[in-house]
């Protein structure tokens, strides 16, 4: 493999691939060095040292041939510069928003850059602002039907309804419910995830940047709310670093905060649709689970299971109709039976769980997957991990409703 001096003299030489095959080999580095730069800066700052990397990587490679990178020593130099930039015009536009009082916005038609919102209560784990580009080719909708069965048992048409999708993403399944509801209205806090909900949707639904922990709506608002594996991102979890035997839970603070915002804005009566996976479904409910099997733990640590998300339900006042799980429902949709897809980093990305693995897990995982396809054994593995997500399911629908 050529080494990086090597490759920006190619950058040099403006062959078009180079700069493709520079970024594996300078990627620790450079997180290394957003992670300085970050350090120094303002500790308020929301961006994520990853989505620092990419788009100082953008502009530098992007705008310049290479031609001051005559070693590797001014390649990085000279990557520290866009990173500064970035995180000043961050700063600023954080400023400009704490200015004008913004404490979540209507994006419904608005040209305007995304704001950057407090960080207690931006998912720390996931780096969505990088996956929302890949999102749609390793995510689809499941379990829409469940969906609208739960809004149907309301006195008010679907048609006649006024919905939310708490944590809507890419907007997909607000896409999946337009034809068959009234009026929709999705709110999330990744601007990546928005602006392709937004692209997605056009006008016709109303999106929102802000927490779900504390939405801006006003009270008994919506007919129904549905809020599809958003559960995960809310409360603290063990990181890569920790050990999750050695984990202290402590409830599940912010989802009961979420619970009892949903209860808020619901009207009476109102249907709340609640799509999570439980603690059994995230070990057998996917094929991979078994190569990383400590990140599940970790990830299992950050949700509660069914019975303890029942209890914060009712507590809030929720009454339960109906648990069902998921049976047919593939959430990577037809990248998912992918047998080399592990040791694809965009792959890796349509899953959150990959990024609380250790780099010694994902070496283990990548060396098991290569292994595997290499001697044959890999289709009689995935069989047998198949059968168990076809009892399981990879995830569980519960319908409830406010009393
Ligand atoms: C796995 S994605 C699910 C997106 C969408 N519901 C779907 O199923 O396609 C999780 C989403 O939750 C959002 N999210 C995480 N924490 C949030 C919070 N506190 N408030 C609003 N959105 C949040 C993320 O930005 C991300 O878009």
């Amino acid at each position: 493999m050529p080494d990086v001096t090597q490759i920006l003299q190619l950058i040099e030489d403006c062959d078009a691939q180079a700069a493709e095959k520079l970024l594996p080999l300078v990627y620790e580095e450079l997180k290394k060095l957003a992670a300085v730069k970050m350090a120094a800066e303002r500790d308020d700052h929301t961006l994520q040292a990853t989505a620092l990397v990419h788009e100082a990587y953008l502009r530098l490679v992007g705008a310049s041939n290479g031609e001051n990178w005559n070693s590797r020593g001014h390649f990085f130099a000279a990557a520290a510069e866009p990173m500064r930039r970035i995180l000043v015009e961050s700063a600023r536009r954080k400023q400009r928003i704490a200015v004008s009082g913004a404490a979540g916005r209507k994006l419904f038609g608005s040209a305007a850059p995304f704001p950057y919102l407090e960080k207690t209560t931006m998912s720390q784990f996931a780096d969505y602002a990088v996956a929302s580009d890949d999102y749609d080719s390793t995510r689809v909708p499941i379990g829409v039907d469940a969906i609208l069965r739960c809004f149907a048992r309301t006195d008010v048409p679907p048609r006649e309804q006024t919905v939310l999708e708490a944590g809507c993403g890419t907007g997909n399944y607000l896409q999946a419910l337009r034809p068959q509801v009234g009026s929709l209205f999705g709110i999330d806090f990744s601007d990546g995830m928005l602006a392709q909900a937004r692209a997605k949707l056009g006008e016709d639904v109303e999106l929102t940047c802000g927490s779900i922990l504390e939405m801006s709506y006003e009270d008994g608002k919506f007919d129904g709310i549905t809020c599809n594996q958003v559960l995960h991102h809310l409360d603290e979890g063990p990181s890569p670093a920790d050990d999750p035997a050695e984990w202290k839970a402590s409830g599940s603070p912010n989802v009961t905060r979420f619970i009892n915002e949903a209860y808020r804005v619901l009207k009476p009566g109102g249907a709340f649709v609640l799509n999570t996976t439980t603690h059994e479904q995230l070990l057998d409910g996917y094929w991979w689970a078994d190569l990383i099997p400590t990140a599940m733990v970790r990830l299992s640590c950050r949700m509660p299971d069914l019975d303890p998300l029942t209890q914060i339900l009712a507590a809030a006042g929720f009454e339960i109709e109906l648990i069902e799980a998921d049976l047919d429902g593939i959430l990577q949709g037809a990248s998912y039976l992918n047998p080399t897809g592990p040791l694809n980093e965009a792959w890796r990305a349509g899953d959150s769980t990959w990024s609380l693995a250790t780099e010694t897990e994902l070496t283990a995982a990548g060396e098991r997957v290569e292994g595997m396809n290499l001697d044959g054994t890999m289709e009689a593995w995935l069989e047998a991990r198949e059968e168990k997500r076809r009892s399981l399911g990879q995830s569980t629908f519960i319908c409830s409703r406010k009393v």
